[in-house]
């Protein structure tokens, strides 16, 4: 199955992320049922792997984290294909390092990139238009100054995703407490 390990979001985050996702004026939305902050993204695991992991991953000791959830930005640049809030928070990146050295110990294969911690809020296809282009840059310029205040995160999961033609449906499979 595909799966991937990421911090979900309290439910005024969620609200207040679809208000400005109501904004965004073209792509598609994440659904807010599917708004997360991914901290590995492990691809398709069969069950075997999936269950060693949850071991490890019950193993991991790390402590409560403020989580900010501040700027608009986009992946892609001049092609932009996802626009994103950012995130940050003390012990943010040594969670996403535990969890990571979770999923090796688990056997499992982890891209390389550089964990940029965000929250997904809209998709572009290739090939945006200009008008788009300037819509989406007037957007981000009004909204140059966007932040939540801090919320606290005790807790990440294991998430199942299923791709369906109407979009990924993301199903809890287990949930680990940091309390480290
Ligand atoms: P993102 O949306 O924040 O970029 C589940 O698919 C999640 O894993 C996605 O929401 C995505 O987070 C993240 N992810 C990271 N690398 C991915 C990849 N190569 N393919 C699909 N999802 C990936």
């Amino acid at each position: 199955m595909r799966a991937f390990v990421a911090i979900d979001l309290p439910a005024a985050v969620v609200d207040a992320l679809e208000l400005v996702q109501a904004a965004i004026p073209c792509g598609r939305l994440v659904p807010a049922d599917n708004l997360h902050l991914t901290l590995a993204f492990l691809g398709e695991v069969d069950t075997a792997a999936l269950s060693v992991l949850h071991e490890h991953l019950t193993g991991v000791a790390a402590a409560p984290l403020d989580l900010t959830l501040a700027g608009l930005d986009l992946f892609g640049g001049r092609a932009p294909a996802v626009l994103f809030i950012q995130a940050r928070g003390a012990g943010l990146t040594a969670l996403h390092d535990k969890v990571r050295s979770a999923a090796r110990a688990a056997g499992l294969q982890l891209e390389r990139r550089r964990f940029r911690p965000h929250v997904t809020l809209a998709r572009f296809k290739p090939g945006m238009g200009r008008g788009d282009q300037a819509r989406l840059g007037r957007f981000l310029e009004g909204q140059a100054d966007f932040a939540l205040p801090p919320v606290p995160v005790d807790h990440f999961s294991l998430y199942r995703s299923t791709l369906r033609p109407d979009g990924a449906r993301h199903e809890a499979l287990a949930t680990y407490p940091l309390n480290g």
